[in-house]
């Protein structure tokens, strides 16, 4: 059994997501366990080397998590021949350049979604780094959740029969940052910054959608900027020139509906801050971040409207909770283990820039609904 260390350039791992979920979550993580186990027995050390901005806030970072290594010059670590992976996840503004140059540094890449501000870049994304013949990889969390996986097994398992409709609620009071701080970033409220709820959670409805019930074929959106002014980290007010939540219709391919409503202007009642409903002729599920539970055809009530008595029905006690039956990893962590395999093995890891791309389309073609209030078909991605 030997030990190969795998060197990971990690760049915006000062932020929310790369500080939670990428440095702590999934690489501290993996180091932690002892590594990722390969086939062959041996064992893939990630190395990695943190890269940001700020000197004081990345050191901080890495002194606090056990980490040697850190940088605030992007070009002189993609030029350390040892360091093999870029990962990026920066504000989506910034990702497509600080990429382009790891491509050419000839890094294979994994980064966050959304993988560019525009499709025609994260197509481009997608062709660089087909044509440098570098790994890539792009993160698409919600797959990996307890709740989606059971979804997923339910699916495979035939219990729908033919699904007819899906409904997706997702979102949550996020504070204007008047009173209480907000509780996100203020780049994602404002549209020059990279920010909208559009570009932010459409890029998660389609792999969801497409890996989950079926490819989507058109889409009908609404968007709306509920909140027009917040404060920011500084206590600066600043207008919000981003949509905060938006009112989608999907068909996919098999005729299934799709309504997803994304609000970060909304307050949650139900299971989870996600929750999604299939409805198919033979049974229901709703699924959350972790739970799922279902209702067969053979336990559905009939109920009968009528408003003149009390609701004999308690509708929310008529459900089965699907058993857990596995072991959950963090979901980040997980395919990061995926990817890092994918790397050092060729195993299969389908997804890719060229995956990630189609996140983008999605979110160009639901602005585009809404600006041109129309159904707007989604054509198939080629490089
Ligand atoms: N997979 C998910 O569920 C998920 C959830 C939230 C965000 N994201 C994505 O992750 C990325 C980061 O989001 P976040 O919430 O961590 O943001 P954040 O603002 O907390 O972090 C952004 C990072 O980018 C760096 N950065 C580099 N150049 C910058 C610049 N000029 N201005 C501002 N920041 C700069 C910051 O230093 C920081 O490290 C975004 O692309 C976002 O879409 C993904």
């Amino acid at each position: 059994m030997t030990t190969h260390n795998i060197g990971i350039i990690m760049n915006g791992v000062t932020g929310r997501m790369g500080t939670n979920q990428h440095l702590i979550r999934s690489i501290k993580a993996i180091r932690e366990q002892g590594g990722v186990t390969l086939p062959s027995g041996d064992i893939l050390m990630p190395d990695p080397i943190l890269v940001g901005r700020q000197e004081h806030k990345v050191r901080a970072l890495a002194e606090k998590h056990g980490i040697s290594r850190w940088s605030t010059d992007l070009d002189a670590c993609l030029a350390n021949d040892s360091d093999t992976i870029y990962f990026d996840s920066q504000t989506t503004a910034h990702r497509a350049a600080s990429i382009k140059k790891a491509i050419a540094a000839g890094k294979h890449i994994y980064c966050e979604k959304p993988t560019a501000d525009s499709l025609a870049e994260s197509l481009e994304l997608a062709r660089l780094a087909r044509e440098a013949g570098v790994k890539n990889g792009v993160v698409q969390d919600k797959l990996f959740l307890p709740g989606l996986i059971k979804l997923k097994r339910l699916v495979d398992s035939g219990f729908f029969g033919r699904i007819l409709s899906v409904r997706m609620e997702f979102g949550y009071w996020v504070f204007e940052g008047d009173w209480q701080p907000g509780q996100r970033p203020s780049w994602n409220y404002r549209k020059e910054d990279g920010g909208g709820i559009i570009v932010d959670m459409f890029a998660h409805w389609r792999y969801v959608l497409d890996n989950l019930f079926g490819e989507v074929k058109s889409v009908s959106c609404l968007g709306v900027t509920h909140i027009p002014e917040r404060v920011d980290e500084q206590g600066k007010p600043y207008e919000a020139t981003a949509d905060d939540a938006a009112y989608a219709t999907f068909e996919l391919e098999g005729g299934i509906i799709v309504q997803a409503n994304s609000s970060w202007a909304v307050r949650v009642n139900r299971d989870d801050l996600l929750t999604i409903q299939v409805d198919g002729t033979e049974g229901t599920a709703v699924a959350g971040l972790r739970d799922c539970k279902v209702q067969h055809r053979v336990n559905t009530p009939k109920p009968v409207w009528n408003p003149d008595i009390p609701n004999p029905f308690k509708f929310l006690e008529q459900w089965q909770e699907v058993p857990d039956n596995q072991i959950f990893d963090n979901g980040f962590k997980v395919q990061w283990e995926l990817f890092l395999k994918h790397v050092a093995t060729d195993s299969p890891f389908p997804w890719d820039l060229l995956e990630g791309a189609k996140g983008t389309q999605m979110a160009e073609l639901g602005l585009q609904s809404w600006s041109e209030r129309r159904w707007i078909d989604v054509p198939e991605l080629k490089l």
